[in-house]
Protein backbone atom coordinates (compact mmCIF):
# COMPACT_ATOMS: atom_id res chain seq x y z
CA UNK A 1 0.00 0.00 0.00
CA UNK A 2 2.64 2.28 0.64
CA UNK A 3 4.86 1.67 -2.47
CA UNK A 4 1.44 2.13 -4.52
CA UNK A 5 0.48 5.26 -2.33
CA UNK A 6 4.33 6.49 -3.30
CA UNK A 7 4.07 5.43 -6.81
CA UNK A 8 0.65 7.46 -7.15
CA UNK A 9 2.46 10.22 -5.79
CA UNK A 10 5.98 9.94 -8.23
CA UNK A 11 3.97 9.17 -11.24
CA UNK A 12 2.26 12.35 -10.31
CA UNK A 13 5.29 14.49 -9.80
CA UNK A 14 6.60 13.23 -13.06
CA UNK A 15 3.55 14.15 -14.61
CA UNK A 16 3.93 18.09 -13.23
CA UNK A 17 8.05 17.82 -14.51
CA UNK A 18 8.01 15.63 -17.96
CA UNK A 19 11.71 15.46 -18.61
CA UNK A 20 13.09 16.21 -22.02
CA UNK A 21 16.44 16.21 -23.69
CA UNK A 22 18.55 19.37 -24.25
CA UNK A 23 21.32 19.37 -27.20
CA UNK A 24 25.65 19.99 -25.78
CA UNK A 25 28.26 20.31 -27.29
CA UNK A 26 30.84 17.52 -25.57
CA UNK A 27 34.63 17.87 -25.00
CA UNK A 28 35.24 17.61 -28.39
CA UNK A 29 32.96 20.16 -29.36
CA UNK A 30 30.41 17.80 -30.66
CA UNK A 31 26.85 18.22 -30.67
CA UNK A 32 25.19 15.38 -28.44
CA UNK A 33 22.02 15.40 -26.68
CA UNK A 34 21.70 14.59 -22.83
CA UNK A 35 19.97 11.98 -21.33
CA UNK A 36 16.56 12.20 -20.53
CA UNK A 37 15.07 9.69 -17.63
CA UNK A 38 11.45 9.32 -17.50
CA UNK A 39 9.90 6.45 -14.45
CA UNK A 40 7.03 5.05 -16.93
CA UNK A 41 6.02 6.32 -20.16
CA UNK A 42 8.03 7.97 -23.29
CA UNK A 43 7.67 9.52 -26.25
CA UNK A 44 10.58 9.68 -28.59
CA UNK A 45 10.20 11.62 -32.11
CA UNK A 46 11.83 14.49 -34.52
CA UNK A 47 9.71 16.88 -32.96
CA UNK A 48 9.19 18.47 -29.31
CA UNK A 49 5.71 19.16 -30.56
CA UNK A 50 5.10 15.64 -31.63
CA UNK A 51 6.42 14.12 -28.71
CA UNK A 52 4.54 16.12 -25.68
CA UNK A 53 1.17 15.46 -27.55
CA UNK A 54 1.77 11.82 -27.61
CA UNK A 55 3.03 12.25 -23.82
CA UNK A 56 -0.15 14.28 -23.17
CA UNK A 57 -2.60 11.74 -24.57
CA UNK A 58 -0.81 9.22 -21.47
CA UNK A 59 -1.00 11.58 -19.35
CA UNK A 60 -4.55 11.46 -20.40
CA UNK A 61 -4.93 7.64 -19.47
CA UNK A 62 -4.08 6.67 -23.02
CA UNK A 63 -1.98 3.73 -23.96
CA UNK A 64 0.94 3.14 -26.41
CA UNK A 65 -1.58 2.87 -29.12
CA UNK A 66 -3.22 5.80 -28.66
CA UNK A 67 -0.25 8.04 -28.51
CA UNK A 68 0.60 6.76 -31.27
CA UNK A 69 -1.98 8.22 -33.50
CA UNK A 70 -1.71 11.36 -31.78
CA UNK A 71 2.42 12.00 -32.37
CA UNK A 72 1.88 10.00 -36.13
CA UNK A 73 -0.80 13.05 -36.70
CA UNK A 74 1.42 15.53 -35.26
CA UNK A 75 4.23 14.70 -37.15
CA UNK A 76 2.11 15.25 -40.26
CA UNK A 77 1.42 19.00 -39.10
CA UNK A 78 5.18 19.91 -37.73
CA UNK A 79 7.41 17.77 -39.62
CA UNK A 80 6.22 18.25 -43.40
CA UNK A 81 9.46 16.58 -44.60
CA UNK A 82 8.26 12.64 -43.49
CA UNK A 83 5.47 13.03 -41.23
CA UNK A 84 2.60 12.58 -43.27
CA UNK A 85 -0.95 11.62 -44.57
CA UNK A 86 0.09 11.29 -47.55
CA UNK A 87 2.62 8.37 -47.13
CA UNK A 88 2.45 5.42 -45.57
CA UNK A 89 4.95 3.43 -42.67
CA UNK A 90 5.11 0.37 -40.55
CA UNK A 91 4.95 -0.70 -36.63
CA UNK A 92 5.79 -3.13 -34.45
CA UNK A 93 4.36 -3.59 -30.83
CA UNK A 94 4.30 -5.66 -27.75
CA UNK A 95 2.17 -5.08 -25.48
CA UNK A 96 2.30 -4.97 -21.13
CA UNK A 97 1.50 -9.17 -21.03
CA UNK A 98 4.23 -10.24 -24.18
CA UNK A 99 2.07 -10.51 -26.87
CA UNK A 100 4.02 -9.32 -30.30
CA UNK A 101 3.00 -7.85 -33.66
CA UNK A 102 3.30 -5.48 -36.77
CA UNK A 103 1.01 -3.45 -38.50
CA UNK A 104 1.95 -2.92 -42.29
CA UNK A 105 0.15 0.89 -43.85
CA UNK A 106 2.94 1.00 -46.46
CA UNK A 107 1.85 2.44 -50.17
CA UNK A 108 0.51 0.02 -52.69
CA UNK A 109 0.95 0.58 -56.73
CA UNK A 110 -2.17 1.88 -58.08
CA UNK A 111 -4.56 -0.68 -59.77
CA UNK A 112 -2.98 1.34 -63.78
CA UNK A 113 0.35 1.04 -62.42
CA UNK A 114 2.62 -1.29 -65.23
CA UNK A 115 5.77 -2.83 -65.08
CA UNK A 116 7.37 -0.80 -67.26
CA UNK A 117 6.09 2.36 -66.59
CA UNK A 118 8.65 4.05 -66.08
CA UNK A 119 10.91 2.82 -68.79
CA UNK A 120 11.37 5.24 -71.68
CA UNK A 121 10.98 4.27 -75.22
CA UNK A 122 15.16 2.96 -75.24
CA UNK A 123 14.33 0.61 -72.26
CA UNK A 124 16.11 2.89 -69.65
CA UNK A 125 14.24 3.96 -66.16
CA UNK A 126 13.48 7.23 -65.87
CA UNK A 127 13.83 8.42 -62.45
CA UNK A 128 12.21 11.58 -62.40
CA UNK A 129 8.92 10.17 -63.32
CA UNK A 130 9.11 7.47 -60.15
CA UNK A 131 10.73 10.43 -58.06
CA UNK A 132 8.43 13.19 -58.30
CA UNK A 133 5.26 14.46 -59.26
CA UNK A 134 2.24 12.67 -60.06
CA UNK A 135 3.26 9.39 -60.92
CA UNK A 136 5.82 9.08 -58.19
CA UNK A 137 2.85 8.61 -56.09
CA UNK A 138 1.62 5.22 -54.25
CA UNK A 139 -1.83 4.88 -52.53
CA UNK A 140 -1.08 6.49 -49.14
CA UNK A 141 -2.08 4.34 -46.27
CA UNK A 142 -1.28 6.23 -43.17
CA UNK A 143 -4.71 7.06 -42.45
CA UNK A 144 -5.60 3.30 -42.75
CA UNK A 145 -3.19 2.59 -40.50
CA UNK A 146 -4.00 5.11 -37.49
CA UNK A 147 -7.55 3.69 -37.50
CA UNK A 148 -6.44 0.14 -37.56
CA UNK A 149 -4.39 0.65 -34.83
CA UNK A 150 -7.49 2.67 -32.39
CA UNK A 151 -9.96 -0.74 -34.20
CA UNK A 152 -7.68 -3.01 -32.14
CA UNK A 153 -6.11 -1.23 -29.38
CA UNK A 154 -7.29 2.10 -29.35
CA UNK A 155 -8.82 3.02 -25.04
CA UNK A 156 -9.55 6.83 -26.67
CA UNK A 157 -12.19 7.96 -29.44
CA UNK A 158 -10.39 8.93 -32.67
CA UNK A 159 -11.54 12.48 -32.96
CA UNK A 160 -9.82 12.99 -29.59
CA UNK A 161 -6.66 11.84 -30.54
CA UNK A 162 -7.00 13.75 -33.66
CA UNK A 163 -7.96 17.30 -31.81
CA UNK A 164 -4.18 18.01 -29.99
CA UNK A 165 -3.24 17.62 -33.82
CA UNK A 166 -6.14 19.90 -35.28
CA UNK A 167 -5.51 22.61 -32.92
CA UNK A 168 -1.68 22.33 -33.77
CA UNK A 169 -2.61 22.64 -37.17
CA UNK A 170 -4.60 25.73 -36.49
CA UNK A 171 -2.70 27.82 -33.58
CA UNK A 172 0.66 26.70 -35.95
CA UNK A 173 4.48 25.54 -35.09
CA UNK A 174 7.44 27.05 -35.09
CA UNK A 175 9.89 26.08 -37.85
CA UNK A 176 13.56 25.31 -36.46
CA UNK A 177 16.64 25.97 -38.22
CA UNK A 178 17.50 23.15 -39.30
CA UNK A 179 13.86 22.71 -41.03
CA UNK A 180 13.98 26.71 -42.34
CA UNK A 181 17.06 25.63 -44.45
CA UNK A 182 15.57 22.27 -45.66
CA UNK A 183 12.57 23.94 -46.88
CA UNK A 184 14.37 27.16 -48.17
CA UNK A 185 16.36 24.51 -50.67
CA UNK A 186 13.47 23.24 -51.88
CA UNK A 187 11.64 26.42 -52.53
CA UNK A 188 12.30 26.20 -56.31
CA UNK A 189 11.06 22.47 -56.41
CA UNK A 190 7.90 22.88 -55.04
CA UNK A 191 6.79 25.96 -57.23
CA UNK A 192 8.37 24.06 -60.36
CA UNK A 193 6.09 20.63 -59.81
CA UNK A 194 3.28 22.23 -58.66
CA UNK A 195 3.48 24.98 -60.84
CA UNK A 196 1.64 27.11 -58.52
CA UNK A 197 2.76 28.90 -54.86
CA UNK A 198 2.40 26.10 -51.92
CA UNK A 199 1.70 26.31 -48.26
CA UNK A 200 5.67 26.05 -47.84
CA UNK A 201 6.94 27.76 -51.07
CA UNK A 202 8.02 31.06 -49.62
CA UNK A 203 11.06 31.80 -47.78
CA UNK A 204 11.72 30.50 -44.22
CA UNK A 205 13.22 31.67 -41.36
CA UNK A 206 14.56 30.08 -37.93
CA UNK A 207 10.95 31.19 -35.54
CA UNK A 208 8.25 31.11 -38.28
CA UNK A 209 5.08 30.39 -37.40
CA UNK A 210 3.42 27.54 -39.68
CA UNK A 211 -0.31 27.36 -39.39
CA UNK A 212 -2.13 24.99 -41.93
CA UNK A 213 -5.43 25.48 -42.10
CA UNK A 214 -6.27 23.60 -44.94
CA UNK A 215 -5.26 20.41 -42.90
CA UNK A 216 -6.77 21.45 -39.72
CA UNK A 217 -9.80 20.93 -41.67
CA UNK A 218 -8.75 17.70 -43.73
CA UNK A 219 -8.16 16.37 -40.18
CA UNK A 220 -11.67 17.73 -38.51
CA UNK A 221 -13.73 15.83 -41.45
CA UNK A 222 -11.87 12.66 -40.90
CA UNK A 223 -12.80 13.11 -37.00
CA UNK A 224 -15.89 13.68 -37.78
CA UNK A 225 -16.63 11.26 -40.51
CA UNK A 226 -14.28 8.25 -40.25
CA UNK A 227 -11.46 6.32 -42.06
CA UNK A 228 -14.12 6.65 -45.00
CA UNK A 229 -13.48 10.50 -45.04
CA UNK A 230 -10.02 9.71 -46.85
CA UNK A 231 -10.93 6.00 -49.01
CA UNK A 232 -14.07 7.74 -50.29
CA UNK A 233 -15.52 10.51 -48.83
CA UNK A 234 -15.02 14.73 -50.05
CA UNK A 235 -11.06 14.15 -48.60
CA UNK A 236 -10.81 11.28 -51.02
CA UNK A 237 -12.29 12.87 -53.80
CA UNK A 238 -10.17 16.02 -53.74
CA UNK A 239 -7.37 14.15 -53.71
CA UNK A 240 -8.25 12.22 -56.62
CA UNK A 241 -9.01 15.17 -58.57
CA UNK A 242 -5.77 16.60 -57.82
CA UNK A 243 -3.76 13.28 -58.78
CA UNK A 244 -5.82 13.18 -61.50
CA UNK A 245 -4.69 17.10 -62.83
CA UNK A 246 -1.46 17.00 -62.32
CA UNK A 247 -1.83 13.74 -64.33
CA UNK A 248 -1.37 10.51 -61.93
CA UNK A 249 -3.05 7.77 -62.16
CA UNK A 250 -4.85 6.83 -58.48
CA UNK A 251 -8.35 6.77 -58.60
CA UNK A 252 -11.51 6.71 -56.15
CA UNK A 253 -11.45 2.51 -56.71
CA UNK A 254 -7.56 2.56 -55.46
CA UNK A 255 -8.42 4.49 -52.55
CA UNK A 256 -11.83 2.25 -51.22
CA UNK A 257 -9.57 -0.88 -51.96
CA UNK A 258 -6.64 0.15 -49.56
CA UNK A 259 -6.27 -1.45 -46.38
CA UNK A 260 -3.79 -1.52 -44.13
CA UNK A 261 -2.51 -5.04 -42.53
CA UNK A 262 -1.59 -7.04 -39.77
CA UNK A 263 1.89 -9.07 -39.98
CA UNK A 264 3.48 -11.05 -37.85
CA UNK A 265 6.84 -9.85 -37.16
CA UNK A 266 10.34 -11.26 -37.91
CA UNK A 267 11.77 -12.90 -34.47
CA UNK A 268 15.64 -13.25 -34.23
CA UNK A 269 17.35 -14.85 -31.00
CA UNK A 270 20.68 -13.02 -30.51
CA UNK A 271 22.00 -14.10 -27.45
CA UNK A 272 19.94 -13.21 -24.48
CA UNK A 273 17.99 -10.81 -26.78
CA UNK A 274 14.87 -10.94 -28.89
CA UNK A 275 14.55 -9.08 -31.34
CA UNK A 276 11.05 -8.39 -33.12
CA UNK A 277 11.27 -6.41 -36.54
CA UNK A 278 8.98 -5.56 -39.83
CA UNK A 279 8.58 -8.43 -42.14
CA UNK A 280 8.19 -8.23 -45.63
CA UNK A 281 7.54 -5.56 -47.46
CA UNK A 282 9.53 -4.30 -45.47
CA UNK A 283 13.36 -5.55 -46.05
CA UNK A 284 14.45 -4.33 -42.40
CA UNK A 285 13.62 -7.40 -40.17
CA UNK A 286 15.45 -9.71 -42.54
CA UNK A 287 18.14 -8.34 -43.14
CA UNK A 288 18.70 -7.08 -39.56
CA UNK A 289 18.36 -10.61 -38.96
CA UNK A 290 20.39 -12.08 -40.77
CA UNK A 291 23.22 -9.43 -40.00
CA UNK A 292 22.81 -10.38 -36.40
CA UNK A 293 23.05 -13.80 -36.94
CA UNK A 294 26.38 -13.73 -39.10
CA UNK A 295 28.11 -12.12 -36.66
CA UNK A 296 26.82 -13.45 -33.11
CA UNK A 297 29.37 -16.32 -33.02
CA UNK A 298 32.25 -13.29 -32.38
CA UNK A 299 33.52 -11.47 -29.56
CA UNK A 300 32.24 -7.55 -30.72
CA UNK A 301 33.69 -6.16 -27.13
CA UNK A 302 36.75 -8.14 -28.03
CA UNK A 303 37.24 -6.20 -31.03
CA UNK A 304 36.68 -2.85 -29.92
CA UNK A 305 33.64 -0.70 -30.73
CA UNK A 306 33.89 1.02 -34.13
CA UNK A 307 37.26 -0.52 -34.37
CA UNK A 308 39.17 -1.64 -37.55
CA UNK A 309 38.14 -5.28 -37.03
CA UNK A 310 34.55 -4.60 -35.80
CA UNK A 311 33.58 -2.67 -38.89
CA UNK A 312 34.99 -5.18 -41.08
CA UNK A 313 32.95 -7.73 -39.68
CA UNK A 314 29.79 -5.45 -39.72
CA UNK A 315 30.47 -4.61 -43.39
CA UNK A 316 30.97 -8.29 -44.83
CA UNK A 317 27.68 -9.46 -42.99
CA UNK A 318 25.92 -6.01 -44.83
CA UNK A 319 27.32 -6.86 -47.91
CA UNK A 320 26.04 -10.24 -47.89
CA UNK A 321 22.49 -9.62 -46.42
CA UNK A 322 22.18 -6.53 -49.00
CA UNK A 323 22.76 -9.04 -51.90
CA UNK A 324 19.93 -11.15 -50.48
CA UNK A 325 17.74 -8.14 -50.28
CA UNK A 326 17.99 -7.25 -53.86
CA UNK A 327 17.16 -10.89 -54.84
CA UNK A 328 14.56 -11.88 -52.71
CA UNK A 329 12.78 -9.85 -50.99
CA UNK A 330 9.66 -8.40 -52.14
CA UNK A 331 5.40 -8.23 -51.05
CA UNK A 332 4.96 -11.09 -49.45
CA UNK A 333 1.39 -10.95 -51.32
CA UNK A 334 3.02 -11.22 -54.55
CA UNK A 335 5.92 -13.16 -54.20
CA UNK A 336 7.36 -16.07 -52.06
CA UNK A 337 9.92 -14.35 -49.82
CA UNK A 338 12.21 -17.51 -48.16
CA UNK A 339 12.59 -15.92 -45.00
CA UNK A 340 13.15 -18.97 -43.02
CA UNK A 341 16.26 -19.90 -45.20
CA UNK A 342 17.85 -15.94 -45.11
CA UNK A 343 17.54 -16.57 -41.97
CA UNK A 344 18.32 -20.20 -40.81
CA UNK A 345 21.80 -20.86 -39.14
CA UNK A 346 23.12 -23.26 -41.52
CA UNK A 347 22.79 -20.88 -44.34
CA UNK A 348 24.48 -17.66 -42.78
CA UNK A 349 27.28 -19.72 -41.89
CA UNK A 350 28.05 -21.05 -45.30
CA UNK A 351 27.20 -16.98 -46.17
CA UNK A 352 29.89 -15.69 -44.15
CA UNK A 353 31.82 -18.93 -44.53
CA UNK A 354 34.89 -16.74 -46.96
CA UNK A 355 35.21 -13.97 -44.85
CA UNK A 356 38.36 -13.42 -43.40
CA UNK A 357 39.69 -10.29 -41.48
CA UNK A 358 42.69 -10.37 -43.65
CA UNK A 359 41.35 -8.57 -46.72
CA UNK A 360 38.23 -7.06 -48.38
CA UNK A 361 35.59 -9.11 -50.23
CA UNK A 362 34.61 -7.60 -53.27
CA UNK A 363 30.60 -6.75 -54.20
CA UNK A 364 31.78 -7.96 -57.60
CA UNK A 365 32.28 -11.51 -56.14
CA UNK A 366 29.07 -11.85 -53.77
CA UNK A 367 26.00 -12.65 -55.23
CA UNK A 368 22.86 -12.84 -53.47
CA UNK A 369 22.90 -16.48 -52.01
CA UNK A 370 21.68 -19.58 -53.09
CA UNK A 371 19.13 -21.62 -50.77
CA UNK A 372 18.96 -24.38 -52.11
CA UNK A 373 21.98 7.59 -51.92
CA UNK A 374 23.08 10.00 -50.27
CA UNK A 375 21.84 9.71 -46.70
CA UNK A 376 18.37 10.31 -46.90
CA UNK A 377 17.09 11.75 -43.96
CA UNK A 378 12.92 11.88 -45.93
CA UNK A 379 11.25 9.27 -43.53
CA UNK A 380 10.49 9.23 -39.61
CA UNK A 381 10.68 6.87 -36.63
CA UNK A 382 9.28 7.65 -33.07
CA UNK A 383 9.21 5.02 -30.34
CA UNK A 384 6.74 5.27 -27.84
CA UNK A 385 6.44 2.83 -24.22
CA UNK A 386 3.41 3.56 -22.01
CA UNK A 387 2.45 3.95 -17.99
CA UNK A 388 1.25 0.16 -18.90
CA UNK A 389 3.95 -0.99 -20.30
CA UNK A 390 3.17 -1.36 -23.95
CA UNK A 391 5.54 -0.50 -26.28
CA UNK A 392 5.58 0.68 -29.97
CA UNK A 393 8.07 1.62 -32.61
CA UNK A 394 6.91 2.99 -35.76
CA UNK A 395 8.63 4.35 -38.81
CA UNK A 396 6.38 6.10 -41.31
CA UNK A 397 8.11 8.39 -44.66
CA UNK A 398 6.84 9.97 -47.91
CA UNK A 399 9.73 8.05 -49.45
CA UNK A 400 12.15 11.19 -50.33
CA UNK A 401 12.27 14.82 -48.87
CA UNK A 402 8.56 15.98 -49.05
CA UNK A 403 7.72 12.71 -51.10
CA UNK A 404 6.89 13.79 -54.41
CA UNK A 405 6.96 17.30 -53.82
CA UNK A 406 3.26 17.96 -54.85
CA UNK A 407 1.12 19.61 -52.09
CA UNK A 408 -2.32 19.11 -52.06
CA UNK A 409 -3.23 23.08 -51.29
CA UNK A 410 -7.26 22.05 -50.22
CA UNK A 411 -5.70 19.24 -47.84
CA UNK A 412 -2.59 20.68 -46.74
CA UNK A 413 -0.37 17.77 -47.06
CA UNK A 414 2.39 16.47 -49.33
CA UNK A 415 2.22 13.34 -51.51
CA UNK A 416 4.79 10.73 -51.15
CA UNK A 417 7.20 9.13 -54.11
CA UNK A 418 7.34 5.64 -52.80
CA UNK A 419 6.48 4.09 -56.44
CA UNK A 420 11.07 4.64 -56.56
CA UNK A 421 11.42 1.85 -53.61
CA UNK A 422 10.20 -0.65 -56.02
CA UNK A 423 12.66 -1.89 -58.66
CA UNK A 424 11.67 0.13 -62.13
CA UNK A 425 13.96 -2.28 -64.04
CA UNK A 426 16.42 -5.35 -62.62
CA UNK A 427 19.99 -4.49 -61.74
CA UNK A 428 19.33 -0.58 -62.18
CA UNK A 429 19.53 1.36 -58.94
CA UNK A 430 17.02 3.61 -57.32
CA UNK A 431 17.74 6.66 -55.67
CA UNK A 432 19.10 4.85 -52.36
CA UNK A 433 21.47 2.89 -54.75
CA UNK A 434 19.77 -0.16 -54.05
CA UNK A 435 19.52 -2.70 -56.90
CA UNK A 436 16.30 -4.86 -57.39
CA UNK A 437 15.48 -7.79 -58.84
CA UNK A 438 11.91 -9.71 -59.99
CA UNK A 439 10.62 -9.63 -56.67
CA UNK A 440 10.32 -6.28 -56.30
CA UNK A 441 8.82 -5.49 -60.19
CA UNK A 442 5.73 -3.46 -60.07
CA UNK A 443 2.56 -4.94 -60.42
CA UNK A 444 -0.97 -3.48 -59.91
CA UNK A 445 -1.93 -3.04 -55.94
CA UNK A 446 1.94 -4.41 -54.64
CA UNK A 447 3.78 -2.99 -51.91
CA UNK A 448 7.39 -1.58 -52.62
CA UNK A 449 10.14 -2.87 -50.77
CA UNK A 450 11.02 -0.94 -48.10
CA UNK A 451 14.12 -0.41 -45.85
CA UNK A 452 12.08 0.63 -42.89
CA UNK A 453 13.10 -1.08 -39.55
CA UNK A 454 11.13 0.01 -36.44
CA UNK A 455 12.26 -2.54 -33.45
CA UNK A 456 11.21 -4.28 -30.60
CA UNK A 457 13.95 -6.30 -28.45
CA UNK A 458 13.28 -8.25 -25.44
CA UNK A 459 15.93 -9.15 -22.78
CA UNK A 460 15.60 -12.08 -21.40
CA UNK A 461 12.02 -12.23 -22.07
CA UNK A 462 10.80 -9.15 -21.09
CA UNK A 463 10.36 -5.30 -23.26
CA UNK A 464 14.10 -3.90 -23.36
CA UNK A 465 14.18 -1.15 -26.42
CA UNK A 466 12.45 0.36 -28.76
CA UNK A 467 14.31 1.26 -31.79
CA UNK A 468 14.58 3.01 -35.19
CA UNK A 469 15.48 5.51 -37.48
CA UNK A 470 15.08 7.03 -41.18
CA UNK A 471 17.92 6.93 -43.45
CA UNK A 472 16.95 4.69 -46.73
CA UNK A 473 18.79 2.04 -47.17
CA UNK A 474 21.10 3.15 -44.18
CA UNK A 475 17.88 2.47 -41.93
CA UNK A 476 18.57 -1.14 -40.96
CA UNK A 477 22.68 -0.63 -40.46
CA UNK A 478 21.76 2.15 -37.94
CA UNK A 479 19.64 0.15 -35.72
CA UNK A 480 21.83 -2.86 -36.15
CA UNK A 481 25.00 -0.46 -34.64
CA UNK A 482 22.63 1.27 -32.16
CA UNK A 483 21.34 -2.12 -30.47
CA UNK A 484 24.91 -3.27 -30.52
CA UNK A 485 26.41 -0.06 -28.75
CA UNK A 486 24.15 -0.58 -26.39
CA UNK A 487 24.32 -4.59 -25.66
CA UNK A 488 27.80 -5.45 -26.89
CA UNK A 489 29.39 -2.27 -25.10
CA UNK A 490 27.46 -1.45 -22.34
CA UNK A 491 26.55 2.48 -24.08
CA UNK A 492 23.62 4.46 -22.83
CA UNK A 493 20.72 4.79 -24.73
CA UNK A 494 21.69 8.21 -25.38
CA UNK A 495 25.23 7.12 -26.15
CA UNK A 496 24.19 4.71 -28.26
CA UNK A 497 22.56 7.11 -30.08
CA UNK A 498 24.92 9.63 -30.42
CA UNK A 499 27.92 7.45 -31.19
CA UNK A 500 29.29 7.69 -34.88
CA UNK A 501 28.08 5.46 -37.30
CA UNK A 502 28.77 3.68 -40.76
CA UNK A 503 26.96 1.70 -43.43
CA UNK A 504 27.57 -0.85 -46.18
CA UNK A 505 25.09 -2.13 -48.53
CA UNK A 506 26.88 -4.89 -51.12
CA UNK A 507 26.17 -1.76 -53.93
CA UNK A 508 28.01 0.48 -54.28
CA UNK A 509 30.87 -1.48 -53.06
CA UNK A 510 31.86 0.88 -50.29
CA UNK A 511 31.63 1.80 -46.64
CA UNK A 512 30.09 5.38 -46.11
CA UNK A 513 31.25 6.49 -42.99
CA UNK A 514 29.81 9.56 -40.89
CA UNK A 515 31.80 13.05 -41.08
CA UNK A 516 32.35 13.02 -37.19
CA UNK A 517 34.23 9.70 -34.94
CA UNK A 518 36.31 8.48 -37.69
CA UNK A 519 39.83 8.77 -37.12
CA UNK A 520 42.02 8.77 -40.58
CA UNK A 521 44.78 6.24 -38.95
CA UNK A 522 41.38 3.76 -38.93
CA UNK A 523 39.99 4.42 -42.60
CA UNK A 524 43.76 4.08 -43.81
CA UNK A 525 43.94 0.72 -42.20
CA UNK A 526 40.65 0.13 -44.05
CA UNK A 527 41.79 1.12 -47.28
CA UNK A 528 44.77 -1.11 -46.59
CA UNK A 529 42.52 -4.18 -47.03
CA UNK A 530 41.24 -2.70 -50.21
CA UNK A 531 38.18 -1.47 -48.62
CA UNK A 532 36.76 1.55 -50.71
CA UNK A 533 36.09 4.26 -48.28
CA UNK A 534 33.95 7.06 -48.29
CA UNK A 535 33.50 10.21 -45.40
CA UNK A 536 32.10 13.45 -46.63
CA UNK A 537 31.86 16.56 -45.88
CA UNK A 538 28.63 17.18 -43.43
CA UNK A 539 27.44 13.47 -44.20
CA UNK A 540 24.84 11.73 -41.41
CA UNK A 541 23.45 8.58 -41.14
CA UNK A 542 20.08 8.31 -39.46
CA UNK A 543 18.59 10.09 -36.73
CA UNK A 544 17.77 7.53 -34.41
CA UNK A 545 14.96 7.57 -31.83
CA UNK A 546 14.60 4.61 -28.97
CA UNK A 547 13.80 3.81 -25.50
CA UNK A 548 15.50 1.76 -23.39
CA UNK A 549 14.47 -0.28 -20.10
CA UNK A 550 17.03 0.28 -17.53
CA UNK A 551 17.63 -2.52 -14.61
CA UNK A 552 16.14 -0.55 -12.34
CA UNK A 553 12.41 -0.01 -14.49
CA UNK A 554 13.04 3.12 -15.50
CA UNK A 555 12.87 4.28 -19.18
CA UNK A 556 16.01 6.15 -20.73
CA UNK A 557 15.69 7.87 -23.78
CA UNK A 558 18.05 8.39 -27.12
CA UNK A 559 16.59 11.52 -28.82
CA UNK A 560 19.18 11.82 -31.78
CA UNK A 561 21.08 14.94 -31.97
CA UNK A 562 21.34 14.77 -35.39
CA UNK A 563 17.92 16.62 -36.01
CA UNK A 564 15.12 18.46 -33.86
CA UNK A 565 14.17 14.96 -31.68
CA UNK A 566 13.06 15.33 -28.53
CA UNK A 567 12.22 12.95 -25.71
CA UNK A 568 9.79 13.71 -23.15
CA UNK A 569 8.27 11.46 -20.09
CA UNK A 570 6.62 11.15 -16.92
N1 LIG B 1 11.16 4.86 -48.51
C1 LIG B 1 12.22 4.30 -47.76
C2 LIG B 1 11.94 2.91 -47.34
O1 LIG B 1 10.79 2.54 -47.23
O2 LIG B 1 12.85 2.16 -47.13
Amino acid sequence: MITSIFRYFSVLLFVGLSFSCQTKQNQNNELENETTIADSAMVVSARKEASKIGLEIMKKGGNAFDAMVATEMALAVCYPFAGNLGGGGFMVYRTNDGETGALDYREKAPISATKTMYLDENGNPDSELSRVGSLAIGVPGTIAGMFKVNEKFGTLPMSELLQPTIDLAKNGFVVTSGQADMLNQFQTTFLEVNKDSILYSRQFNPGDTVRNRALAKTLERISQNGISEFYGGETGSILVDFISNYGGIISLEDLNKYEAVWRSPVKIAYKELNVISMPPPSSGGVVLGQILKMIEGYDLNALGHNSSKYIQLLTEAERRAYADRSFYLGDPDFVSVPQDSLLSDDYLKFRMQDFSFETATHSEEIEHGKIIGFESDETTHYSIVDQFGNAIAATTTLNGAYGSKLFVNELGFFLNNEMDDFSAKPGVPNMFGLIGAEANSIAPEKRMLSSMTPTIVEKNGKFWMSVGTPGGSTIITSVLQTILNVYEFDKSMQEAVNAPRFHHQWLPDEIVFETKGFESDLLDSLRGKEYKVIQQESRILGKVDAILRLSNGTLEGGADYRGDDTAVGF
